[in-house]
């Protein structure tokens, strides 16, 4: 994809020009809900190409391996696990949680064949804000971005996931761009006014990524209100698709984490989070789970069109500071894939700005 007009951009020919069209190689994605993953049970999911079996070892850690048996090529999730090997169910093979091949039963006490160097290919796998994450680069790298975590201990929380046929790059952008909440999200119970009003707010590069720090005014969403006071509103961005806003009035404390997970080239998923501290808005549950589906249909729809206009033109035009995020999306990811390359450490390029813009 290119991207016009990009006065700060660097020329592109240090750099593949493939590289900077796929998700980063090497990060952190949230792959399942921790509390998907049972004892004795398997998951299938894909990620960045490939498909993964997730489930957890005797000791209750989770495990990500590549879902292809070595033999044949079967999906080992398709197989039982009893807690300590998946076994292929095609012809018997077992694997311990560690990849490692440890019987073919198949094999003859006569014939010498040697399979304890056969392994089914392991992922760094970590666990978060209850969600699973899995880093699909298959070399060690440098240091990545932090996995998202809570601040706080949560009385309840509210998952929604959906799958966008649109590329990682295009989905990511959405939970950067202020430019189309106004258009998009228009439900009356996320933005009652239909009149477009003057923003003027700071942004800061934290580590790999920017942040948004405001108050919220009385104006501000009912969402907000909702919480009493005048709370207080931090949005962060972080490589590689991750939106982390956090909500603070007094000591009542909410946060809303959405994740894009690159399934394939074309195939996005979507997780949006919402935790709180306070356990009344338990209560809410039923009636916000709707409103949360809608809010992320509406991004699915209008991304799924905007991916069809640009399979057939790959080019944007990024204009104005309303799409400044956009751009700096994209200079932050230059940035992490030059300073892996080189081996040095990764350096924000990003300074502190204020923006301004109508939504
Ligand atoms: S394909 Fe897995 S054991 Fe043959
Ligand atoms: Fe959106």
């Amino acid at each position: 994809m290119s991207v016009s007009p990009l006065p700060s951009q660097r020329s592109d020919d240090a750099l593949d020009p493939t590289a900077m069209r796929q998700p980063l190689p090497d990060a952190w994605y949230c792959v399942a809900e921790s509390r998907a993953l049972k004892r004795n049970g398997l998951t299938a999911v894909a990620l960045n190409g490939e498909q993964l079996v997730l489930g957890r070892g005797a000791d209750g850690a989770p495990f990500a391996l590549r879902d292809r048996c070595p033999h044949r090529g079967m999906a080992l999730s398709k197989g039982p696990f009893d807690g300590d090997t998946l076994m292929c169910p095609f012809h018997g093979w077992r694997f311990g949680t560690d990849g490692r091949c440890r019987a073919v039963p198949t094999l003859s006490t006569h014939d010498a064949a040697d399979f304890s160097r056969i392994a089914v290919q392991r992922f760094p796998v970590r666990e978060s804000a209850g969600f699973v994450w899995v880093n699909p680069s298959l070399q060690e790298g440098g240091p990545v971005p932090a996995i998202p975590a809570l601040d706080f201990e949560p009385a309840g929380s509210l998952v929604v996931a959906l799958e966008v046929e649109a590329s990682f790059d295009l989905t990511t952008l959405s939970l950067v761009d202020p430019g189309h909440v106004a258009f998009v999200h228009d439900s009356w119970w996320f933005r009652p006014s239909k009149e477009l009003r003057e923003k003027v707010k700071t942004f800061q590069p934290v580590e790999h990524g920017f942040v948004m720090t405001s108050h919220a005014t009385t104006k501000s969403s009912p969402v907000y209100r909702l919480l009493g006071g005048v709370p207080e509103v931090e949005i962060e961005f972080r490589l590689p698709g991750v939106r982390l806003e956090r909500i603070v009035a007094g000591a009542k404390r909410v946060a809303n984490y959405t994740f894009a997970t690159p399934l394939t080239a074309n195939r996005t998923l979507l997780t949006n989070a919402l935790y709180w501290s306070m356990p009344a808005l338990n209560l809410l549950k039923p009636v916000a789970r709707p409103l949360m589906r809608q809010f992320l249909t509406q991004d699915q729809q209008v991304l799924q069109h905007a991916q069809a206009g640009l399979d057939r033109k790959p080019t944007m035009v990024l204009l104005g500071d309303g799409d400044l995020p956009s751009q700096w999306y994209f200079r932050l990811k230059r940035e992490a894939l030059e300073s892996a390359r080189a081996g040095r450490p990764f350096a924000n390029p990003l300074e502190r700005r204020e923006l301004r813009w109508r939504s």
